[in-house]
């Protein structure tokens, strides 16, 4: 069976910037054998983590009811993670930290499910460049939490992009995402 990476588009945006990085990713990943499935957060209704710890006590079970529940099962069995945010005040996206946050889940002291997982993002922002926007908070952010989690950071993909559609114009940045997409798959 081929490699399955789940990829998870965090923009509420139509014509998103880091969803066409993501779905540049996801066209590599495919060309190299890879299955993809999307997880995207703007159809998903996720509540924030309550800190209740019943997932810690009962096998990684969240007692939430909403979107995650759909989400879990595709997390679990994928072997590739792809993140996709929005640089929002010089950090991630609120959409994907509350689902980074409901993923506490997956890591049960018996259990930690994400362990050995892949772990690649794609970010867009309207700044220059990865410092002055914020995109390198999302990077150290994200490579702590692969580090914390024990998941093998594979690298990002990045691009200035204010306005809607703009990434999807630049043909150079999005052959870039599709070699990461083909490297994941290793
Ligand atoms: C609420 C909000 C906050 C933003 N904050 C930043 C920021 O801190 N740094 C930056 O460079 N761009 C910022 N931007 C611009 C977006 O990162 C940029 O338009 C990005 O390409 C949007 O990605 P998307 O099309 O996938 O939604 C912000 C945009 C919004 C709506």
């Amino acid at each position: 069976m081929s490699k399955l990476a789940a990829i998870i588009l965090s923009s509420p945006r139509k014509g998103s910037n880091s969803n066409a990085l993501a779905r540049a990713v996801a066209e590599g990943l495919v060309k190299a054998g890879g299955r993809v499935e999307f997880i995207d957060l703007a159809g998903l209704d996720i509540k924030p983590c309550l800190a209740c710890g019943n997932c810690q006590s009962n096998g990684g079970r969240c007692s939430q009811v909403d979107g995650m529940r759909t989400a879990y099962p595709k997390l679990r069995e994928a072997s590739i993670l792809v993140l996709a945010t929005p640089v929002y005040m010089f950090n991630m996206s609120a959409q994907l930290k509350t689902f980074l946050d409901r993923c506490y889940a997956l890591l049960c002291p018996e259990d930690n499910a994400v362990a050995g997982k892949t772990l690649a993002a794609a970010i867009s922002y309207g700044a220059d460049d990865l410092e002055s926007s914020g995109a390198g908070n999302v990077v150290k952010s994200l490579q702590d939490l692969g580090r914390h989690t024990q998941m093998s950071w594979a690298g990002f993909i990045h691009g200035r992009g204010l306005d809607r559609d703009a990434l999807a114009q630049n043909g150079p940045l999005l052959e870039q995402a599709r070699a990461l997409g083909a490297k994941l798959i290793g």
